[in-house]
C-alpha cells in the first residue's frame, strides 16, 4: 500500500497572521475572518453543522452529485488529478474518485495535520492511488506545488466555500483557480438564493451549533494573539442582507467590555460587533457568468429540484 505525501506551504507565518488579527480586531467595524473558524474543535463544529436538518447545502450538494456523477464522470478524461480545495476530511472527493477514475487525489487544506489523518483513512480504501496532501492557507493566494505534476488537472471546489468570499474576491479566487488548472477543468458548488426563512435558519439553528461555532472563534482567538474573550458575553447574530444577497455573520457585544491582549485593547459598547462571515447567495445564471468572466468555457450545470444549490463544471 501507498502513503500519501504531505507538504507544508507556509505563505505568511505566524507573525503575518498576529499583525492582520489585530489590524481586524482594532478596525472599525471589527472583523475576524472566517478562516479562523476551522481549529480542531471549530471543524467538529463545522461537520455537525453539515449533519444539522436545517443546513441544507452539504446534502443537497451531495444529492446532485450522488444523482449526477455518471453523467459528470461522461464530461471528464479518466485518470485525472483531482484536486480539492479545502478538502477536509477528503469525504466528498471520497465519492468521485472511483466513479471518475481519478489517476491522483491531492487534498489542500489550512491544516495539514487534519489532511494526513482523512488521507491515510482515504488510502486504506484506494490502496494504489498515489495521494498528496498539501497544506497551505489559499485564502490569500492559491499556490499549488510542482510535486502535483503535469497531468490532466480537475480542481474541486464544493460546498459553496467561493460563498465566503465578496464577488470581486470570488472573481479573483476563480482566475487563480482556472490558472492552477493548467489547461483542465473547475468542479465547483455553489449555493443558490432561496427564501430568507430558508436561509436564516440555517446559519441561527435552534440547537445553537452555529452559535457555538461562530462564538468558537473567540476562543481560537484567546489562543493565537493571547486576549481576554469571555464568550458568554458575546451573542452569536446571523440574518440574511437582501442587498447584497448574502448571510452575515456577527458577534455582538452584550455589555460594554473591553477585551485585552499583550500590548493592546479593545473596548466594545453594547451591542457593537465583529463581523465573522459573509455567505453569499447566488443566482445560477449569474454564478455561469462570473465563470465566463473568469475565463471559463464550456459551462455546464446540475441542480436539485427546489433549485436550491448548483454544480458547475467549466473547462478552463
Ligand atoms: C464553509 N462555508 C461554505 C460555510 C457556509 O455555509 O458559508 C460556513 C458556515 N458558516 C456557518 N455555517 C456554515
Amino acid at each position: 500500500m501507498r502513503s500519501p505525501r504531505l507538504i507544508e506551504i507556509d505563505q505568511q507565518g505566524p507573525a503575518g497572521r498576529h499583525a492582520d488579527l489585530l489590524r481586524d480586531l482594532t478596525a472599525s467595524p471589527a472583523l475576524v475572518s472566517p478562516k479562523y473558524f476551522y481549529d480542531a474543535l471549530g471543524s467538529s463544529l463545522f461537520a455537525a453543522i453539515t449533519r444539522l436538518p436545517e443546513y441544507y447545502p452539504t446534502r443537497t450538494e451531495a444529492a446532485i452529485f450522488a444523482r449526477h456523477v455518471d453523467e459528470i464522470a461522461t464530461q471528464l478524461p479518466t485518470g485525472l488529478t483531482l484536486i480539492d480545495i479545502g478538502a477536509g476530511d477528503c469525504e466528498k472527493a471520497a465519492r468521485l474518485l472511483a466513479p471518475f477514475a481519478v489517476g491522483s487525489y491531492v487534498a489542500v487544506d489550512i491544516s495539514v495535520d487534519f489532511l494526513g489523518d482523512s488521507l491515510t483513512r482515504l488510502q486504506l480504501q484506494h490502496p494504489d492511488l498515489p495521494m498528496l496532501g498539501v497544506g497551505t492557507d489559499f485564502s490569500q493566494r492559491l499556490r499549488l506545488p510542482l510535486e502535483i505534476g503535469d497531468g490532466q488537472r480537475l480542481l474541486f471546489y464544493p460546498g459553496s466555500s467561493i460563498g465566503n468570499f465578496t464577488p470581486a474576491q470570488a472573481l479573483d479566487f476563480l482566475h487563480q483557480l482556472r490558472q492552477a488548472t493548467q489547461g483542465g477543468g473547475l468542479l465547483i458548488g455553489v449555493d443558490l438564493l432561496k427564501p430568507v426563512a430558508v436561509l436564516e435558519a440555517a446559519y441561527d439553528d435552534p440547537l445553537g451549533v452555529t452559535a457555538a461555532f461562530n462564538r468558537n472563534l473567540l476562543r481560537h482567538l484567546n489562543q493565537l494573539i493571547g486576549s481576554d474573550f469571555v464568550l458568554a458575553d458575546w451573542q452569536h447574530v446571523a440574518f440574511f442582507d437582501r442587498a447584497q444577497s448574502r448571510i452575515e455573520m456577527h458577534l455582538e457585544a452584550r455589555r460594554s467590555l473591553k477585551v485585552l491582549w499583550p500590548g493592546g485593547e479593545r473596548a466594545f459598547a453594547t451591542g457593537e460587533r465583529i463581523h465573522t462571515e459573509n455567505s453569499y447567495k447566488w443566482r445560477a445564471e449569474d454564478f455561469a457568468a462570473l465563470l465566463s468572466a473568469a475565463g471559463f468555457s464550456r459551462i455546464r450545470r446540475w441542480t436539485d429540484e427546489r433549485a436550491w444549490f448548483a454544480v458547475f463544471l467549466a473547462q478552463a
